[in-house]
Order: C-alpha cells, then sequence, then structure tokens
C-alpha cells in the first residue's frame, strides 16, 4: 500500500519505520533525516497535492496542528482515505476548556475545574482551590502550558504567564498513564498502555516538556483497569463525537478511580516510539480499516520484549533550545540493536545537526525491562552532540512492577 506521513518529529520517523517494516511503500511530508531512511519525502506543505500525485491508498497524520486545521475534513471532501479526527473532534485537544465542558457534560472522570476567561476570573477561581493547584493554557502549547503551582504567589504568576483564557483545576495524584486507542467513530482497538516522563529532569523535577522517554511493557495497567478506562472514558468520549483517529487519554490512575488529565487526538511523542518497537504486526491494515470506517476483524499483535525510549535533548530546552550541533554515533548506537527515531535534526555540509529541542528518541527492548532499560541506555551512551540532554530514569516506575 502507498502511505503517505504527515509531519516530521520522532513519532512520524517511528511511523513511518514501522510502516515500512511491514512492507509498505512509505511517503513523508515534510518528514525528517531519520524518516527518508525510509521513506520518500515530498518537500511540500500542501498535503492534498502530495497524496494525489503519489496516488496514497492512505494518510496518516502526526501532529496535532493539521489535525486542528481540519486536514482531515479537507482530505475527506477529495475523497482521499485519511487516518485522524476531524476538526471539531481535534478539539478535545486543541482547547482545554471544550475538552473539559465536554467531560463534564458526558460524565467523563477528570479533576474538578473552573474556567477562566479574564484574569480576574482566574485570580477569583483560585481562591476555590488548595495547593497544589493546577493552571492551564487553552491552546494548543506542545505540552508546555500547564504549571503546577505551589502557592499563591505561584499560582498568581501562572495565571499572568498563561492565560487570560485557562482551565485551573484541582491537582490529582496517582500514576500518570498514556492510554492511546485507534477508532474508526464506533469501535476501538488499544494499543498498549505506556508511560510517559514529563518533566525534564529525573525525579520529575523541572518544567514540563513534550516528553522525556517512554516505556511499554504489556504491566502498566491491568487488564481490570484497562478494562474500566475503556468502559468510563475511551466509550464514552468515541461515542459522543464519532471520533475517527487516534484517542489518547492522558490518565492519572486515583484511587477513585482513573480520571483524564487530557485529551489529545494523535498519537503520543514519545510514547509511539516504544509502541512502534513492540508492536508485532497489523499496523497498516488496522489503520486503513479504522479510516475506513470498519475496524471489525483487524487486531494489532504484540511482541512479548518490553521496550523503552529515551529521548536526547538539546541545551537549553524545553525553554530556549540551542541548535546547529554536529550528532555523532547513531550508527554505532544502532549497531548494540537499538533504533534511533530523529526528531529535531536537520543535514547540513557538516553532517547531521541538531535542530530542535528533542532530537532524538532511541529506542531498544529486552526479554525484561530491566534489560530493555540497560540496553537502551548502552545505545544512548554511543551517541554525543553538545549540550545532550537526557533522564538517567526513564522506565524506573516500571522496575518497582517487576
Ligand atoms: P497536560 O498538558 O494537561 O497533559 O499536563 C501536563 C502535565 O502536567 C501532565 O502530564 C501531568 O504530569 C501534569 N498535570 C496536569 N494536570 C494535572 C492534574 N490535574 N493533577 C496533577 N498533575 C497534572
Ligand atoms: N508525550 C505526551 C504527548 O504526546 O502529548
Amino acid at each position: 500500500m502507498k502511505i503517505l506521513v504527515i509531519g516530521g518529529g520522532g513519532r512520524e520517523h517511528a511511523i513511518a519505520w514501522k510502516l515500512s517494516v511491514e512492507g509498505h511503500q512509505v511517503f513523508g511530508a515534510p518528514g525528517n533525516p531519520g524518516m527518508a531512511q525510509c521513506a520518500q519525502l515530498l518537500n511540500t506543505s500542501d498535503y492534498i497535492a502530495a497524496a494525489e500525485s503519489i496516488g496514497a491508498e492512505l494518510t496518516v497524520v502526526g501532529p496535532e496542528a493539521p489535525l486542528a486545521a481540519g486536514i482531515v475534513d479537507q482530505f475527506r471532501a477529495r475523497g482521499l482515505r485519511i487516518f485522524g479526527p476531524t476538526q471539531e473532534q481535534a478539539q478535545l485537544e486543541a482547547s482545554k476548556i471544550y475538552a473539559k465542558e465536554f467531560m463534564q457534560r458526558v460524565g467523563i472522570p477528570t479533576a474538578r475545574f473552573v474556567r477562566a476567561t479574564t484574569f480576574e476570573t482566574a485570580s477569583a477561581a483560585l481562591k476555590e482551590f488548595s495547593f497544589p493547584v493546577v493552571i492551564k493554557a487553552d491552546g494548543l502549547a506542545a505540552g508546555k502550558g500547564v504549571i503546577i503551582a505551589h502557592n499563591a504567589a505561584e499560582a498568581e504568576a501562572a495565571v499572568q504567564t498563561l492565560g487570560p483564557l485557562l482551565v485551573i483545576e484541582e491537582f490529582l495524584t496517582g500514576e500518570e498513564v498514556s492510554f492511546i486507542v485507534i477508532s474508526d467513530g464506533k469501535n476501538v482497538t488499544p494499543f498498549e498502555a505506556t508511560q510517559d516522563h514529563k518533566t525534564i529532569h529525573d525525579g520529575d523535577q523541572g518544567p514540563n516538556t513534550g516528553g522525556m522517554g517512554a516505556y511499554c511493557d504489556g504491566r502498566i495497567i491491568t487488564q481490570a483497569d484497562a478494562d474500566r478506562v475503556l468502559e468510563t472514558i475511551i466509550y464514552p468520549a468515541v461515542h459522543a463525537t464519532g471520533f475517527t483517529g487516534f484517542l489518547y487519554a492522558g490518565l492519572m490512575m486515583t484511587t477513585d478511580g482513573p480520571k483524564v488529565i487530557e485529551f489529545n487526538a494523535r498519537l503520543g511523542d514519545p510514547e509511539t516510539q516504544p509502541l512502534m518497537h513492540r508492536l508485532n504486526s497489523g499496523f497498516a491494515d488496522t489503520l486503513y480499516h479504522a479510516a475506513g470506517g470498519d475496524l471489525t476483524g483487524t487486531a494489532l499483535q504484540w511482541k512479548a520484549d518490553p521496550s523503552v525510549c529515551v529521548v536526547l535533548s538539546a541545551a537549553g530546552y524545553p525553554a530556549k533550545p540551542k541548535t546547529d550541533d554536529v550528532i555523532m554515533g547513531i550508527g554505532a548506537a544502532e549497531s548494540t540493536g537499538a533504533k534511533v527515531f530523529q526528531a529535531g535534526t536537520k543535514l547540513t555540509a557538516r553532517g547531521l545537526e541538531t535542530a530542535g529541542g528533542r532530537v532524538l528518541g532511541v529506542t531498544a527492548s529486552g526479554p525484561d525491562l530491566p534489560t530493555a532499560i540497560r540496553n537502551t541506555y548502552a545505545a544512548v551512551e554511543k551517541i554525543h552532540f553538545d549540550g545532550m540532554h537526557y533522564r538517567k530514569d526513564i522506565g524506573a516506575k516500571g522496575l518497582k512492577r517487576w
């Protein structure tokens, strides 16, 4: 099958890699230097023209921005098969206020919240919460629009930084889980649960990022919890919206059961990297059928081996990433058996250089989680660029379950 993958980050490299491993002819727009190894890149932002020029039988969208801009509606209007949510469904991610009001209306468990539209209402709303309190900007912010404030001064500063359109909500405690499904509008096929590591430093310290690493080992939640997530969160959301695409529920597993921290209308980054590494077969077939509105009869097969992805970020990320540093050692890292997914990279006369905050996602497996973690860090150590930063504790939460 000819498949077009829209996007150019680590998630899209992992999607394109998996589809090409499954034997498909993959195209990427705009792609990145890593994707060029498994896909033919089309240097255009006219995605409809790109899909038509290659005769794409399926288009898969990675990032949120084209979804929020209505790419799925536009493709469908031209009779082109595309997997993703409509512009309206993508509001579940694009607007936190929309998502919270949707959850309240449909009865999906989530943190208690107040919506604020002015600085004055935000300051007043803060009085309804104890500390820590969570303050979220309404729009898309690449994982960086959330501040957890521990006292009144921090909360007021957060309101000034992120406001005036805000969601202010109660702080939930528990383990965070990324629960992602493929939805055809009625039926869903879940991926295995993954765990992301959102803050820049070990031990969940420092500012939030888009995600510094993730793992997938089949043990993150029990089957009973997965069933509860499907019943109380995923199916109500899908049935209320007719959601098509990847529906990502960012969950807090609280003592009162799973609650939604956020919905995303796409696959997670970096969750996709370990998911694609661990997925055995059935990806393209499942997406094709889901895009046609009929998931029945398709299945995803998983490998037994857990997988781990460690993100290598540039100096200064997430505030102001440094770029233009030469990257060495990807070949050496891959010769250990790891797969290095590229994100913020570019090819220049000097070779491969850094071009963004999250540069690479080094991904490896092993017969058990401790070995998968060791294998991933052994590959990480082969790579170098100036200012390279990574967390040393990716997967550590999972070790408690082994
Ligand atoms: P979000 O962009 O909504 O996913 O928030 C980013 C991160 O902030 C989440 O992954 C959590 O680690 C943290 N967070 C967001 N909302 C809450 C909450 N209500 N309680 C505790 N932590 C939260
Ligand atoms: N890794 C979190 C996200 O993709 O939103």
